[in-house]
């Protein structure tokens, strides 16, 4: 292992599974173990403890006093719950709760599911853990770890995505700033880095004395040097929301302008939060399906699988459905919005993604362009300037129209 992998480590990244390996190779002792030396409480044993702390401290002196009358303690080699590798694949023990022609969605701890899946099996990962922020999504939920014990946690199912991605698949992991950072940097060791996608958002208050945080990290990882699918869609020129005027002017060569649209930057400003209760599922978070329609949109075909290890309110099942892909996720707590949503919530989500596509690959939305012909004698906007030949709206039919 290179000094800078350990200084890495010293300095606060977690060391991936492999780097566990070796260090315990030269340490002689099992990667658990070597968390353990490192401070660190793995949550499953925690979760022993708690459950039968007599039955655990009992257990622990019986060993260490077995230990010290001549017990050398070998073969009690501890196995990690996330232990599997690619020459043991076999099918999955746990039952769905519900299932659809291209979907299968489990009830169980994603650090369960996930070693039971085969690997390199998935086109794209799409992650939306809790954060740590202390919400409560349900009985025995543990949102509130010190920030070793979460970015450990994280790095639990992280490992297992990396197995599951096929080369050239696609994991996007949307978090904080501040937990992406180390995140980044321990699955750049892995899977190769092609964006910091910025998704501008307000969230919660403003902290006296820091910047108003306003955007989640969107990180964009492929497996191998290049993506098997990379298609991202082409947006709308930004404008006026009340006359449809041009905000920017792209370098005065509007005739020059590709008329399917502008190219799609690594700031997303367009995610609007669902707040509004129709759209809304759930009470806690909800990401909208716009994000979850670019993103399969633009790693994906038709037919490829894509897996969510955090159902929530089944936004990334909802839009694989709507978009034709295949899917497998899981919910630890309740299932139940995700299930009325696939099952009900259809219709409602499929407004709105044919809204999103009526409105993508074009110069101007439906609505800028009306307001652009509404205005067009009082601002001079003229439509000569620009070439609309991907327009929704039928131009000449809207101008006829006043
Ligand atoms: C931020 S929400 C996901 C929201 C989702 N992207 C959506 O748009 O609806 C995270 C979800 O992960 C679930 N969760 C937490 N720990 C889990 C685990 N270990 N395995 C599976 N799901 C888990 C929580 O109950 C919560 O619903």
């Amino acid at each position: 292992m290179s000094v800078e992998t350990l200084r890495d480590i010293e300095s606060g990244t977690p060391p991936t599974a492999d780097e566990l390996g070796s260090l315990g190779e030269s340490l002689g002792v099992s990667p658990e173990a070597v968390r353990l030396l490192a401070g660190e409480f793995p949550e499953d044993i925690h979760e022993g403890l708690l459950a039968d702390p007599e039955g655990a401290l009992s257990a622990l002196r019986q060993e260490i006093g077995g230990r010290q009358s001549g017990d050398d303690g070998n073969g009690a080699t501890t196995v990690g719950r996330l232990g599997r590798s690619p020459e043991n694949d076999t099918a999955v023990s746990h039952t769905p709760v519900y299932e659809t022609d291209s979907g299968t969605l489990y009830d169980v701890d994603c650090r369960d599911l996930l070693p039971e899946l085969e690997s390199e099996s998935f086109d794209l990962v799409f992650a939306d853990p809790p954060f740590n922020l202390d919400k409560d999504y349900g009985e025995g939920s543990d949102d509130d770890r010190p920030e070793e014990a979460y970015l450990s946690w994280c790095t639990e199912w992280i490992d297992e995505i990396t197995r599951l991605l096929k080369p050239g698949g696609s994991f996007f992991l949307y978090n904080l700033p501040k937990w992406n950072t180390h995140l980044a940097h321990y699955v750049s060791r892995r899977l190769t880095l092609r964006d910091w996608i910025a998704v501008d958002m307000k969230f919660g208050l403003p902290i006296p004395n820091r910047l108003y945080p306003s955007h989640y990290s969107l990180l964009y990882f492929v497996r191998g040097d290049s993506p098997d699918t990379f298609d991202p869609d082409r947006l709308p020129i930004d404008t006026c929301p009340h006359c449809g005027g041009e905000q920017n002017d792209y370098g005065g060569y509007k005739s020059e302008m590709n008329p399917n649209g502008v190219n799609l930057t690594s700031v997303w400003d367009d995610i609007p939060p669902v707040r509004h209760d129709k759209h809304l599922n759930r009470d806690a978070n909800q990401l909208s399906i716009k994000l979850l329609h670019r993103v399969i949109g633009m790693a994906t075909e038709e037919g490829d699988r894509i897996l969510d290890p955090f159902g929530g309110a089944g936004t990334t099942y909802a839009a694989a459905e709507l978009m034709d892909r295949e899917w497998i996720g899981t919910e630890l707590h309740d299932c139940s919005p995700i299930v009325s949503r696939l099952e009900d919530g259809r219709d409602d989500d499929r407004q709105r993604v044919q809204e999103i596509e009526r409105n993508l690959n074009a110069l101007f939305t439906e609505s800028a362009l009306e307001r652009r012909v509404e205005y067009r004698q009082e601002f001079g906007f003229n439509f000569e300037d620009y070439d609309l030949s991907a327009s929704t709206v039928p131009i000449q039919q809207s101008l006829d129209s006043y």
